[in-house]
């Protein structure tokens, strides 16, 4: 009994050591009882929509598992070669046996690593394959989104969707899940390695198994809960960064770079916590594991040396010099997958976390979809007809109450308000941006909801107040849709709108680069550009929101001449808040909160001298005083 001792008091200590453990688990547990789990998909559900992506690849998969089974080869084969060779050398030095032994172990390592080798650029191919099908689904379905399910989701949030949440499903796919099988298969190898040469020792070894178990147990807890906070805090900064780095002028010209500073520091501090956090775990996992392995090789010398000194045996097996080579290299070897398994475990519920993420924003459904008989129109006349349009963006907050207007093929129609009248809400709608909740919205006598989007869409030509140019060139932001122009079809239009001449001074001329949000334009010089791309597209309809603000004279006039021979191209909405640039449309609708005050053309509402007239005095005495003369486009009525 004596002899055993040494062993019992080991074990006591690693005892106690767990029990503090348990501890710790208990206080951790109950802690995050009180926070709400964020996870509510189940594991089976992501498993079999992830196994969805895997499956084209699974002869890849079988491929890799084949090569993975020779590749383990070695580290079942090599403990057992080293313990020979070590009894070789112990013994009478034969040196012929000697090469032929260190010959099959170098073999075994090379095709060891020729397998590791193939398994990777498989797994990696495979993967970066998974990795792009996933971005480019998530990213069409984003684009599939209406405006209003927009609204609802930070940029950075879906940015950090696309990259970090795709990329760690990838490198499961790529490296988690064939490790966590290598290591499945390495810990029963080596398990039966070990029972074939020597089952007592065998059994000492897992002896330290349940406590080993507990460890990571523990550990699975402590790191899901530093996963997730890592995760949240990377989301919180990426939102934060893909925000603020676009609104990084206003932040410039306001001084407002020390608050900025702060919070984004703020932020910087919380995720390098997290991290530390993370960090903190696997700190003291490591080590534990490794006391562990320790403890059992220390036994191992002890049994082992006292079985060769006395040449008796452990439990009535003999045990050589040979024999405790071997078991040293399996019991690293035992331990080494146990570790990692649970590392990668966690590893494994982390990239489920972001997968769920990710189903998450598959499963918001398109609020805006085509009807099943959804029709395709190749052409539209450009007939518009509101009937009694009611719209809300937030339920019971109406912003449109009960607009009706029609707008015949090529007529040109204002519409004219204050701000927040619905001037925009009601341009959004003809694109079917967003669906009313009551009335009907008709293009050429059809409802728009039996009308697809994108035919539906084809047909439209918009050209905002804030032009958004991509990055890339003029030429790329004009043509904007796949569909190939002719330069000299470019130039035309360029011509037609008054863009052309501003454009030839450009040293790169069609092929100058436009920086991010053509941020090397001037604000006239954008506004011209959208017009460029919108008549080269020949839309049936055009629609101007304010297009014609913040625009010096010079552009104004150029704007105003495109303007007018863009109403020979179709039906014409237009907003402008100068008058001067709507008096001569077909029809004007005075909008205010929502309803439609009163319309008709310039002189017929002159003449009711109603809400219209009163504005276009405003505007008109305003202009006069500013020039102190009377303006030449405006007549003063009788
Ligand atoms: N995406 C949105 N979500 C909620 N409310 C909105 C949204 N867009 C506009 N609104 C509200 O709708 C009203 C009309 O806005 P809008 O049509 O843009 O006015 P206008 O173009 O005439 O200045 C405003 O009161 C505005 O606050
Ligand atoms: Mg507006």
């Amino acid at each position: 009994m004596r002899e055993y001792l040494p062993l019992l008091i080991l074990g006591a200590i690693i005892g106690v050591f767990a029990m503090l453990f348990v501890m710790l688990w208990c206080v951790v547990r109950r802690r995050k009882d009180v926070r709400s789990t964020d996870r509510n998909m189940a594991d089976g559900e992501i498993m079999r929509r992830l196994a969805g992506y895997a499956r084209p690849y699974w002869k890849q998969f079988v491929l890799v598992l084949i090569i993975m089974v020779a590749s383990i080869a070695y580290s079942l084969v090599s403990p057992v070669l080293v313990g020979r060779i070590e009894e070789l050398i112990k013994n009478d030095f034969p040196l012929e046996r000697l090469w032929a032994m260190v010959s099959v172990y170098a073999a075994l390592l090379a095709v060891s690593m020729v397998c590791t080798y193939f398994q990777t650029i498989i797994l990696q191919k495979v993967g970066q394959k998974i990795l792009s099908a996933l971005r480019q689904d998530l990213f069409t379905h984003i684009e599939s989104l209406s405006h209003d399910q927009l609204n609802n989701i930070p940029v950075g949030k879906l940015v950090t969707r696309v990259t970090n949440d795709t990329n760690a499903i990838s490198l499961m796919f790529t490296n988690i899940l064939a490790n966590m099988v290598r290591n499945v298969f390495i810990l029963f190898g080596v398990l039966g390695a070990m029972l074939l040469v020597n089952y007592a020792l065998t059994l000492m070894v897992l002896c330290f198994l349940p406590v080993l178990v507990l460890f990571t147990v523990i550990f699975r807890k402590l790191t899901r809960r530093a996963y997730r906070r890592v995760k949240d805090c990377t989301t919180d900064i990426n939102t934060y960064l893909s925000e603020n780095l676009s609104g990084i002028k206003i932040t410039q010209v306001f001084n407002r770079e020390q608050a900025k500073m702060q919070d984004f520091l703020r932020k910087s501090y919380d995720l390098q916590k997290a991290r530390q956090q993370q960090m903190y775990v696997f700190g003291v996992f490591r080590p534990m594991v490794y006391m562990l392995y320790i403890s059992s090789v220390m036994c191992l010398f002890y049994v082992g040396s006292r079985g060769y000194i006395h040449d008796a045996g452990f439990l009535g097996q003999t045990i050589t010099s040979g024999t405790v080579v071997t078991f040293y290299l399996y019991i690293s070897k035992f331990f080494d997958p146990i570790q990692m398994l649970a590392e990668q475990f966690n590893m494994l519920q982390s990239a489920f976390a972001s997968a769920e993420k990710i189903f998450s924003v598959f499963d918001m459904a398109p609020e805006l979809v085509d009807e099943p008989d959804a029709i395709e129109l190749d052409r539209i006349e450009g007939d518009i007809e509101f009937k009694d349009v009611w719209f809300a963006y937030e339920p019971g907050q109406w912003v449109l109450k009960g607009v009706s207007f029609h707008v015949l093929p090529r007529q040109t129609v204002a519409l004219a308000g204050a701000t927040g009248s619905g001037k925009s809400t009601i341009l959004s709608l003809i694109c079917r941006n967003y669906d009313i909740q009551k009335g009907q919205i008709l293009i050429d006598g059809i409802d728009i909801r039996h009308i697809k989007i994108a035919s539906l869409r084809k047909h439209f030509g918009q050209m905002l107040q804030d032009v958004f140019l991509f990055s890339g060139t003029i030429r790329s932001n004009i043509v904007l849709r796949e569909d190939s122009f002719t330069d000299e079809e470019i130039w035309q239009a360029c011509r037609y709108v008054n863009a052309d001449r501003f454009i030839q001074k450009l040293d790169g001329g069609l092929d100058e680069t436009v920086r991010e949000r053509g941020n090397n334009f001037s604000a006239g010089q954008r506004q011209l550009l959208s017009f460029a791309r919108t008549v080269l597209h020949r839309p049936e309809v055009m629609i101007l929101d304010e297009a014609t603000s913040n625009i010096d004279t010079e552009t104004e006039v150029l704007i105003q001449q495109s303007l007018e021979r863009m109403k020979n191209i179709g039906t014409m909405l237009i907003v402008a808040h100068r008058l001067s640039t709507i008096q001569h449309a077909d029809n004007i609708i005075l909008l205010s909160h929502g309803e439609i005050l009163e319309q008709g053309t310039h002189q017929e509402l002159l003449h009711r001298r109603g809400q219209y007239y009163k504005l276009y005095m405003l505007q008109f005495d305003a202009e006069e005083r500013r020039q102190g003369l009377s303006s030449p486009q405006a007549e003063r009525p009788a």
